[in-house]
């Protein structure tokens, strides 16, 4: 327990030479703790998860074994983004997983949004398990714990309730049971990116904006079908581009499209088009636990209406959610 409460002397990362000096105290640290022994990761491509992979690599380099489950719920090129970064760049020892066919078979017809979450998380544990399984040797499961994780844990054993249940890899089955790795467990977010900037990981990732564990599947309102989640991908990656293009993804905390299961009349090429509104959110929060949303300029969102509604099929309106945390919570489900 003493090890997961930061000192009050312990100095905040700010700079790139406090991180460094970090990385080497882990680099040792890990060394010391893991030897010659295996150590499994599951690398969502989330900031988290993606330093803690650059730092085992610089640590233990292929006695890591990342795994990276693609459950079809990722934004656009993000799994694609994963495989270059850490396997082709970084030469890591990484096993990607399409899993798509599999989430989303267990997720058809699904439209509670608790049932869909459940069945995501047990799932990816699931996945994650089977790939464990067929690797000889693991002897350490690392993980991307940070100090704010530390203290929601606390809180949760003081027995506050929970608005939705977020999903990690906690919880492996009986027979995979690891020692833990968590090298941030110590750090909060900010300091994670200092860290990651260090060790030389590609802006887009470090910066990356928080995206729920079950991805687009809490995006893509009631029973997700295909067509709308790929509808939502396309809307979803017009919407980044363009917040990059007019430099709102600096000023922004977080922004997303949600595509509900609605469909309304609409006319394309003088004939009746009936297609789903797809919906923008874009919020400033400091903790995730209230938010505001952001004024973002006519223009910009004229530029987003228009090419969301010409290039992807199947939307034929664009609408922004005005709503602050309370009363909305960030994400739609
Ligand atoms: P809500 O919707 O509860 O979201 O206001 C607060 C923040 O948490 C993110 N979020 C998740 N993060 N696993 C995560 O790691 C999850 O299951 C999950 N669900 C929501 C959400 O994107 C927002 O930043």
């Amino acid at each position: 327990m003493e090890n997961n409460v930061r000192p009050a002397t312990m100095e905040r990362i700010t700079t790139q030479t406090l991180a460094e000096a970090f990385i080497q105290e882990q680099v040792a640290n890990i060394q010391a703790q893991v030897g010659n022994k295996k150590v499994l990761l599951a690398l969502s491509g989330g900031v988290d998860s993606s330093v803690v992979a650059a730092l085992l690599i610089k640590a233990i380099g292929k006695q890591l074994v990342c795994v990276h489950v693609n459950h079809g719920l990722m934004r656009k090129n993000e799994s694609e983004g994963v495989v270059e970064v850490f396997r082709n760049q970084m030469d890591a020892n990484l096993v990607y997983v399409d899993a798509t066919d599999r989430f989303l078979g267990l997720l058809a017809g699904v439209s509670d949004p608790e049932k869909k979450r459940k069945i995501i998380g047990k799932e990816f544990i699931e996945v994650f398990a089977e790939e464990a399984r067929k690797l000889e040797d693991i002897t350490y499961l690392a993980q991307g714990t940070i100090y704010p994780d530390i203290l929601e844990s606390i809180q949760k054993a003081e027995g506050k309730k929970a608005v939705k249940s977020h999903h990690n890899v906690g919880g492996l089955p009986e027979d995979l049971k690891f020692e833990l790795v968590e090298p941030l467990k110590l750090l909060y977010k900010d300091e994670v990116r200092v860290v990651g900037r260090a060790l030389g990981l590609p802006a887009e990732m470090v910066d990356r904006q928080p995206f729920p564990g079950p991805g687009l599947g809490v995006r893509c309102l009631g029973a997700i079908t295909r067509d709308r989640l790929e509808a939502l991908r396309e809307a979803d990656a017009i919407l980044r581009e363009e917040f990059a293009n007019s430099g709102l993804s600096k000023k922004v905390w977080q922004f997303f499209v949600v595509i509900p299961d609605v469909k309304s009349v609409g006319v394309k090429d003088d004939s009746r088009y009936e297609g789903w509104p797809a919906i923008l959110r874009a919020v400033n929060s400091k903790d995730a636990m209230t938010a505001t949303v952001e004024e973002i300029p006519y223009e910009v969102l004229h530029t987003i209406t228009r090419r969301i509604t010409a290039e992807v099929p199947g939307i034929n309106r664009v609408l922004y959610d005005l709503t602050p945390k309370p009363t909305g919570t960030i994400e739609w489900e």
